[in-house]
């Protein structure tokens, strides 16, 4: 029988319409984002999948005022990423540093009798290692990149790992680094009699560090009802209490994430090798904690939020995603250090928002309207119906999604009558 990943785009289409009875509507649909250009890019491609894009606005990141693209399907986290932008500008409004930019690939030795004498051995061969490295990839070079160093770590009960560091430019560079390891592994086996495990890029980007900062006087983040004191006041609660409980943490996180993921998305990145690493950094000394710090000292409220973050400007999925470029634009960045830096000050002031809601007026306040619209998305209603649904469904609390379908119907029924 063919493998299903080579039967033509048309029969894999009718097999799985078969098996899973979907309608001429539906068939409809998936030939409606049907896209030639993505075609190859997967296997088994059966259809274009698309998330809403939109900007976050308000944001001063290092002195410029930035427009940050976002992909999301999430109604509120843009709008709290400009809330959260506003609420944090200041003069240079978030500021951002990076010290380093290197990614990290691993050799694993299995079964190794002699650590340290591995260990000795790999040191003392750390130059001819690196330019191993180098001649692996000689372009990276040409621009700037290159192995930088190695490390040994010894982990029990007989595993070494010895850990190349390389800077890989402008790329993302997970390929790059996974070709250079591999070259070094080799080199390494035909000097010695070890067990390689195995060679491939780590995604702990823990040389690849990201902080964002701000510092702004309490009174900017007062609510109608609350002093801005009393609001920057429970914002640091806030976050000293996500540096204690795991339950509470990952939630802190996760709306730090939402911002985070969104600009990844919209800048092709690869969202997953950044969940991983930054949750692996939330759990450095042992326990789950929040990301970020607030703080209140002298009527001005800090916050802090580091995180690893190797994000590249070139290369992947920024070549062939055709929107990437365009985001790239409307965000005004050029390089990859200054997309770490936007980024990471989104979540940081995705974090303000989702905290000063928290703190004061509960989170479903400001998203009532966000869901009030999505329900009436989700139920049918057409662009031009939406204002008029939306209305309706302001009168529930809690609105349902059978009350969203009998505003829809009374909505169409008035304007038949017009
Ligand atoms: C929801 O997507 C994100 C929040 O839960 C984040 C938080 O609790 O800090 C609001």
């Amino acid at each position: 029988m063919t493998a299903f990943y080579r039967l033509p785009y048309g029969v894999r289409r009718d097999q799985l319409a078969r098996a899973s009875h979907l309608t001429v509507a539906q068939l409809a649909l998936l030939a409606q984002h049907r896209q030639a250009t993505d075609e190859d890019l997967i296997e088994n491609y059966l259809t274009t999948y698309g998330l809403p894009e939109g900007v976050a606005v308000n944001l001063r990141v290092n002195g410029r005022d930035v427009v940050v693209p976002m992909v999301t399907e999430e109604p509120s986290v843009i709008a709290a990423a400009s809330n959260g932008g506003r609420l944090l500008t200041g003069d240079t409004g978030i500021t951002t540093t990076i010290t380093r930019r290197e990614l990290m690939g691993q050799i694993v030795f299995s079964h190794v009798q002699d650590p340290q004498r591995l260990q000795v051995w790999l040191a003392s061969h750390e130059q001819e290692l690196l330019q191993v490295a180098d001649a692996a990839h000689p372009t990276l070079l040409t621009h700037g990149g290159g192995a930088r160093s190695l490390r040994v770590r010894i982990l029990p009960p007989d595993w070494v790992s010895l850990d190349l560091f390389i800077d890989v430019g402008e790329a993302m560079g997970a390929n790059l680094v996974n070709t250079l390891t591999e070259a070094v592994a080799a080199k390494i086996k035909a000097s010695l009699d070890v067990d390689i495990l195995m060679s491939i890029l780590s995604n702990y980007a823990t040389h690849s560090l990201v902080t964002a900062s701000c510092a702004v006087p309490v009174d900017q983040l007062k609510t109608k009802t609350i002093a801005g004191a009393g609001v920057a006041q429970r914002i640091a609660e806030a976050s000293d209490y996500a540096q204690v409980d795991p339950y509470r943490a990952v939630t802190h996180n996760k709306g730090i994430m939402n911002g985070i993921d969104a600009v990844v998305l919209a800048m092709g990145n690869d969202w997953r090798a950044v969940e991983s690493g930054v949750h692996a950094y939330a759990s450095r000394n042992g326990s789950y904690q929040g990301l970020s710090r607030w703080w209140v000292s002298a009527g001005i409220l800090h916050g802090e939020l580091t995180i690893p973050l190797a994000l590249g400007f070139v290369g992947g999925a920024t070549k062939v995603l055709p929107l990437v470029k365009i985001n790239q634009q409307l965000a005004q960045v050029d390089n990859a250090r200054d997309l770490m830096g936007i980024t990471a000050a989104v979540g940081l002031a995705q974090n303000v928002a989702a905290l000063r809601a928290l703190v004061t007026d509960g989170i479903q306040r400001g998203h009532m309207s966000l869901q009030r619209k999505s329900l009436a998305l989700s139920v049918g209603a057409t662009p031009t119906e939406l204002p008029a649904v939306t209305q309706r469904l302001a009168q529930f609390k809690q609105p349902t999604t059978a009350q969203a379908t009998a505003a829809l119907r009374a909505v169409r029924q008035a304007n038949l009558k017009k």
